[in-house]
């Protein structure tokens, strides 16, 4: 835990040193809340990137149901989407981090939804990044066989356009094809801040989506908080006690926002998302 506080502290003063600010610069290119911003602009990445076109019935497979819209149950990403949207909006936060106390809660389920339902809306540039990098399955997920490596971007040894892949005007997905044993290291290496930077810079994306790790397995999740501007818990039903999201959230609290906790995979809630 010292090691983690020790990088949180490095991570913090890097990331005032170089300037990240939480804080949309007007005058770089982006706009207002809610108004237009234009495709394929000079300077960023968009327009660089190859693209991907999911097949509806794989994704269908892996729970993605904001894809398609046919399941009805997309209402309820929609509706996690817009009261998310809201609130960081309100804060003119950019940034979210989505985890779980352990594996299996559906973070990944979630974020690829929630990433879906974002694009959903065109005034926004959604960028949803895997950083589950022991066990990656964004790619898998999304039907992508490109080999490619978000970690190397973040490592800072290859660029955003290698290993982005963009899915309409205003979706962009960072993968990685291998897993990565020593990912806590490289989440805390001071070059990290500089790769999150870049990916920033290239897309300057309205919402930045993280599929992290699960926070009571490994060190990564806290990690990479310093990064982040938000997080949002996932808890299991008849998966998560409720000691173990309790510890999560005061492990979090103070290091970072927490959006609220999403209770998935309630089997005889009337809905299948609770959010608090
Ligand atoms: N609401 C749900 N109802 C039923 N099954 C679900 C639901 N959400 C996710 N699942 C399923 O549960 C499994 C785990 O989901 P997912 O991979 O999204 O969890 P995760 O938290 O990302 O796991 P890991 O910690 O291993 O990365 C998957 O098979 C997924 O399809
Ligand atoms: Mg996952």
């Amino acid at each position: 835990m010292e090691r983690i506080q020790a990088a949180i502290q490095k991570a913090k003063e890097q990331r005032t040193g170089m300037g990240i600010s939480p804080v949309r610069d007007p005058a770089n290119g982006t706009a207002a809340h809610g108004a237009q911003i234009p495709r394929g602009q000079a300077g960023t990445a968009w327009g660089e990137i190859g693209t991907f076109e999911p097949d509806a019935e794989h994704l269908a497979r892996h729970r993605i149901v904001t894809f398609a819209d046919t399941d009805p149950a997309h209402n309820h990403f929609d509706m996690l989407r817009t009261k998310i949207l809201r609130t960081m909006q309100r804060n003119d936060w950019k940034t979210i981090g989505i985890t779980s106390p352990t594996s299996g809660c559906g973070k990944t389920t979630i974020s690829l939804n929630l990433a879906f339902s974002l694009s959903h809306q065109p005034n926004l540039r959604t960028v949803l990044v895997d950083l589950d990098l022991r066990r990656p399955v964004v790619g898998k997920h999304l039907g992508i066989t490109e080999t490619h490596s978000v970690a190397s971007v973040l490592q800072g040894t290859h660029t955003v356009q290698e290993n982005f892949l963009r899915y309409g005007d205003n979706l962009a997905v960072g993968t990685n094809a291998q897993s990565i044993r020593a990912s806590a290291d490289l989440l805390m290496d001071a070059r990290t801040a500089g790769g999150v930077r870049a990916i920033k810079d290239a897309f300057r994306p309205d919402i930045l989506i993280y599929d992290l790790p699960p926070m009571l397995v490994s060190d990564d999740a806290m990690a990479f908080l310093p990064h982040l501007d938000c997080v949002l818990l996932v808890a299991g039903a008849e998966k998560s006690r409720l000691d173990e999201i309790d510890k999560c959230e005061q492990d979090l609290a103070g290091q970072v926002n927490v959006l609220g906790v999403v209770l998935n995979m309630c089997r005889y809630a009337s809905e299948e998302y609770g959010y608090y």
